[in-house]
């Protein structure tokens, strides 16, 4: 009987993961909470956030939409700034991402438009998370 039942969770178990690595509907994502208790992971700007601007974005982001997400333009582009395409709201809210024009363009939420980048491989799940936790820690100039 304990036998059976831990081949069934561990077919379920499976089903579960494969079902989660289907990429079907878009490129979503949803963050996992960080569990109370545990160490949050800072997330800097210079060192982590930037070089994903460099690699993804500041090719057609030097001024277009007039965001310029360059190393030396970028935080002062987005922190605070009032959107071009979709004022009121701001590019970035400090600890707040669900009222960060940046967030819902990247995450795939479809609330402003297309979702960045608008071609090509779009951010990967560590990526998200790691410009997620920078705007929740305050979206410091770190
Ligand atoms: C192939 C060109 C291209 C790339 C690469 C690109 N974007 Fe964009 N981006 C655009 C265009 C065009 C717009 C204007 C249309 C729109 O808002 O969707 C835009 C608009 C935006 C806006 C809204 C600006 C505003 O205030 O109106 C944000 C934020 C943004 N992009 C972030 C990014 C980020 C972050 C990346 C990299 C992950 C990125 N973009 C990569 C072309 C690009």
């Amino acid at each position: 009987m304990r036998q059976y039942w831990s081949g069934a969770s561990f077919m379920l178990l499976t089903f579960v993961v494969l079902a989660g690595c289907t990429k079907e509907e878009g490129p979503l994502y949803v963050p996992e909470p960080t569990p109370p208790g545990e160490p949050v992971d800072s997330a800097f700007f210079s060192t982590e956030v930037l070089p994903i601007f460099t690699a993804h974005c500041w090719t057609c982001h030097p001024d277009m939409a007039n965001l310029d997400l360059s190393a030396v333009g970028a935080y002062a582009s987005l922190v605070g700034v009032t959107s071009n395409n979709y004022a009121p709201s701001l590019r970035v809210t400090p600890g707040d991402p669900m009222a960060s024009v940046l967030w819902h363009k990247i995450s795939g939420l479809g609330t402003y438009g297309l979702t960045m980048p608008p071609s090509g491989a779009t951010l990967s799940a560590a990526e998200l998370q790691t410009i997620r936790d920078w705007i929740e820690q305050g979206a410091r100039d770190n």
